[in-house]
């Protein structure tokens, strides 16, 4: 090496070392602000321990009503059809007359198909309220049914012994201050257009308007054990994001008003501690269990029967039994919860199909919820055979194997030699013997750290059969 190698070497060093400094520097500034971007300083066992009730319980009841329940077909007809809020309202609000609401039937419906919580809509984004607002004329209050909703519905669910949640829509398409945007009922093809028709709206009336009706559900109800806000669309043109709603300072308010309560992530604070505690992979089988920096995460997906959230009468996409239970099963296989919706009808009933797929689901649940509540995803020394998905109940230790596909007789688990003290059918604790393969002719050797499962020829007479291996 000459000696101009040498400076030009010593000179990079120098140079690497001011950057470093530098990049330090940057970094302590950048740590500063996302400090200043705490909702609140919770530590991770905190938010554990906040959160247990909800990671046990898994599964919850969904319930979209509004006045698009008239209409019935889709909750967002208002946006599809390109409905005026004036309109809409002449249309649907004087007809709303649920005569035969009955929380009381709801709460049963959803304590007997397992559900330990449910969410409900306290405004979508047609902007109608189901509860009594003082800052709204456009209230369930004021049509001819007269009522406050929210408050017969949360007694009713409390009384089962159901935890409560509200969801709130941060769009709202009836609020005169609400700026037209891409998914708004009047949207545009031209920006010239949305400066026109935006013109006198005011996004700062109609934010104070959102933190008011926030603060009315947070205060009015007692405790309120998750909040659903929904939803922000800050990427392209005409969206709308965590400046539109005032994020922060709003979940800054939850936090204060109902320090427990558990809240979705759908307010556009992304990687702000406090701005929202699990992800909502919503209408999609999930294939993992989501991370972010490589961490996993809470999560609930939420689901429908049939495609659209409110209540919708030519729909005839429904899912059947399996379909719905396979889809709770996977869920907690992956460490999530499953929110599963249900639109009543603008009488306020459940539709039969509704009812009917409770139902089911509650008859497996009756026999075979110990496969769900206070289950995760097992461990990865566990493999899991073709066609069968793993749920593991840590405190017991116990691994359960869902049969999505029954199998014929042998059923071979790798890798599980001296690992199960005793295996039984789940939903009706009958021993499954552990024993050589069955069959003739064949030439079938089990591995050397492989255990047969002997099962019956026929299917138990439950939808997805449970084994329960109670592991040393
Ligand atoms: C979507 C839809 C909405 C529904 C929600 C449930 O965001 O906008 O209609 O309430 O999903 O997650």
């Amino acid at each position: 090496m000459d000696k101009t190698e040498k400076t030009t070497k010593k000179e990079m060093i120098k140079k690497m070392k001011t950057s470093a400094v530098m990049a330090l520097v940057l970094a302590m500034a950048l740590g500063q602000l996302t400090a200043q971007e705490n909702v609140w300083d919770e530590t991770e066992a905190q938010k554990k321990e906040r959160m247990a009730w909800w990671t046990h319980d898994r599964y919850g009841m969904f319930i979209h009503w509004g006045l698009y329940a008239l209409p019935a077909r889709h909750e967002w007809v208002q946006h599809y059809e390109r409905i005026p809020a004036q309109e809409y309202e002449e249309r649907y609000f004087g007809q709303f007359n649920p005569d035969l609401y009955n929380p009381k039937e709801w709460a049963k419906m959803a304590k007997d198909a397992g559900m330990k919580y449910a969410v409900i809509t306290s405004k979508h984004h047609e902007g109608f309220t189901l509860f009594d607002s003082k800052f709204t004329d456009y209230k369930a209050t004021n049509t001819p049914y007269g009522k406050d909703l929210l408050k017969e519905w949360v007694e009713a669910f409390r009384n089962e012994g159901i935890k409560i949640g509200f969801y709130y829509s941060l769009i709202d398409w009836h609020h005169p201050h609400f700026t037209i945007d891409r998914i708004h009922p009047l949207r545009q093809e031209s920006d010239k257009a949305y400066a026109k028709l935006n013109k006198g709206r005011d996004m700062a009336k109609y934010r104070e308007y959102l933190h008011n009706q926030v603060r009315e559900i947070l205060t009015n109800y007692g405790k309120v054990d998750m909040l659903w806000l929904d939803f922000s669309y800050p990427d392209g043109d005409h969206g709308k994001d965590k400046d539109d709603w005032g994020s922060m300072e709003l979940l800054k308010m939850v936090r204060k008003l109902q320090p427990e309560t558990i809240v979705n992530n759908r307010a556009d604070l992304e990687g702000v501690n406090g701005g929202g505690d699990f992800v909502t992979p919503e209408q999609f089988k999930v294939p993992e269990w989501p991370t972010i920096d490589g961490k996993k995460v809470p999560w609930e997906t939420c689901q429908t029967f049939s495609g659209s959230w409110g209540y919708h009468r030519d729909e005839n996409t429904w899912k059947n039994t399996k379909q719905l239970l396979v889809l709770l099963i996977e869920t907690v296989s992956k460490g999530g919860n499953l929110l599963l919706n249900v639109g009543p009808t603008a009488r306020g009933t459940f539709d039969q199909r509704a009812k009917s797929s409770l139902n089911n689901m509650g008859d497996w649940m009756k026999l075979n919820g110990r496969s769900i509540y206070g289950c995760t995803q097992a461990p990865d020394e566990f493999e899991a055979p073709d066609h069968t998905l793993f749920t593991y109940n840590k405190k017991t230790n116990r691994l359960y194997v869902h049969l999505v596909d029954y199998p014929m007789q042998n059923f071979v688990m790798k890798g599980m030699k001296g690992k199960i003290k005793y295996a039984q059918f789940l939903h009706d604790a009958s021993e499954i013997k552990i024993s050589k393969p069955y069959g003739h002719a064949f030439d079938f050797k089990l591995g050397e750290n492989d255990v047969n499962l002997s099962l019956p020829i026929i299917k138990p007479n439950v939808e997805v059969p449970v084994i329960e291996l109670i592991l040393n």
